[in-house]
């Protein structure tokens, strides 16, 4: 499977995993057709919250690199060119954000001069216009759903309309990821306003049995 999409696709965002049973979640996901698991990275200044590392990440792409599976990592840390090195050898895809550092036209570029594929997330109260500005700089597009530094949020709906301003405004060869607060109830609208990549963490971690609801949702996004 190539990183770009041709299908919309569900990604576990292992942030809600099971730590202590981390590898066997994985290995199950990927038998379930999981093919892309984001990984959520946070510095505490960003956002309010701290989670993992390079070492965390390479984990992962340890795992699910064997059965197939990529890893796509989002970086939620100021100034997220100082760390792409560390993250490139374990992550196919990264997604920096626009509000977190004053050169990111030159990070976009090092995230694909370092072989992966080069994200723009944009915050919720982000205008669309850098993005279009940047469109030859990257391949897809992270539109959060909520605002970062949490699992659990409630999808904000006003998203679905400016995906649909953004897929009208970039060329068709740049996929959209939506990522916050997609579940059961939110999955149809991102996808219905263009949305290839949909991350879950809650909706399929928060679950007792992760693999089926992981099915659940990859059924109604196809
Ligand atoms: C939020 C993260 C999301 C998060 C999604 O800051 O970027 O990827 O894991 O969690 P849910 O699906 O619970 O909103
Ligand atoms: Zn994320």
């Amino acid at each position: 499977m190539t990183i770009r999409p041709q299908q919309v696709v569900v990604l576990p965002s292992v942030m809600s995993a099971d730590m202590a049973n981390l590898g066997a979640q994985l290995t199950a996901l990927c038998a379930a057709g999981a093919r892309v698991f984001h990984v959520d990275v946070m510095d505490g200044h960003f956002v309010p919250n701290l989670t993992v590392g390079p070492d965390f990440t390479a984990a992962i792409a340890r795992t699910v690199r064997p059965l197939g599976g990529m890893v796509d990592v989002h970086l939620m840390v100021e100034r997220p060119g100082y760390l792409l090195e560390l993250f490139a050898p374990s992550a196919d895809a990264i997604s920096v954000h626009v509000e977190a550092d004053p050169h990111i036209h030159r990070v976009l570029g090092e995230i694909r001069r370092l072989g992966c594929a080069a994200g723009l997330a944009l915050n919720p109260g982000t205008p669309i216009d850098a993005a279009i500005e940047l469109a030859s700089r990257y391949d897809y597009i992270n539109c959060m759903s909520v605002n970062p530094g949490f699992a659990g949020q409630a999808f904000i709906e006003t998203t679905p309309d400016k995906v649909r301003r953004l897929r009208a405004a970039l060329p068709e060869e740049i996929w959209i990821e939506v990522d916050g607060g997609i579940g059961t109830m939110t999955l149809s609208s991102a996808r219905d306003a263009g949305a290839q990549w949909l991350v879950s963490a809650s909706a399929i971690f928060g679950h007792d049995d992760p693999t089926s609801a992981y099915r659940h949702l990859a059924e109604l996004a196809a």
